[in-house]
């Protein structure tokens, strides 16, 4: 894929083509296809919904930019950053986007609220979530590399609804961590309150 993309709105110091350079040396080729698959997904679901390209693109490239980091970087910045002490219960799943957030704003000098909230939320979600953030929370579900059963559907309902493919894929996470007995931070539980019972009802 070829992306013409270029940013305009200084929300970080950085061309595209600069981000992405920095972007394929912070993580394995694998994460990085994954992450550039994510931008292209997102860059649709913006046009579909009337959000912001720039935004979209730059939140979508961040996304998963601290993934590979080792866990003592994440439990350090916890530490310093004063985050929520609830966050060393958990592990790389929850940190790479809660945490992650704040080492895109230190390390790649994004400081705009909206992408920040946007790869914070990526991995838990939010009660509240803006178009730009759910469009990153389902891009990374529904890229054209995701191949799991009900991917498919996943796609036609974020591509009808934005709000409805936020509810199917906080709904399927939940039941997959509840299923396998794995802990639930407490966000995605607020998530799931927020997004599935008021989602599910009609259809
Ligand atoms: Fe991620
Ligand atoms: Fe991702």
């Amino acid at each position: 894929m070829t992306n013409e993309l270029e940013y305009h709105q200084q929300l970080l110091p950085l061309s595209r083509a600069e981000l992405v350079d920095k972007l394929r040396h912070a993580m394995k080729k694998k994460r990085f296809d994954h992450v550039l698959r994510v931008e292209e997904t997102a860059i649709e679901l913006a046009k579909e919904n009337g959000v912001d390209l720039e935004l979209a693109s730059i939140a979508a490239l961040c996304h998963d930019y601290a993934k590979q980091r080792p866990d003592q970087d994440f439990i350090a910045t916890i530490k310093e950053k004063h985050l929520d002490p609830v966050l060393l219960n958990y592990g790389n799943a929850i940190w790479h986007g809660v945490v992650g957030a704040e080492l895109v704003a230190d390390e790649l000098g994004c400081h705009d609220q909206r992408i920040l909230d946007a790869v914070r939320q990526h991995t838990v979600g939010a009660p509240y979530m803006t178009k730009l953030a759910q469009i990153v929370y389902m891009a990374d579900y529904i890229e054209p590399g995701r191949d799991f059963e009900g991917v498919e559907l996943a796609r036609q309902v974020t591509h009808q609804s934005l709000a409805k493919g936020v509810a199917l894929q906080t709904k399927q996470t939940l039941m997959y961590l509840v299923s396998t007995g794995k802990p639930v931070y407490p966000t995605t539980l607020a998530t799931y309150n927020a997004w599935v019972p008021s989602n599910g009802k009609e259809d």
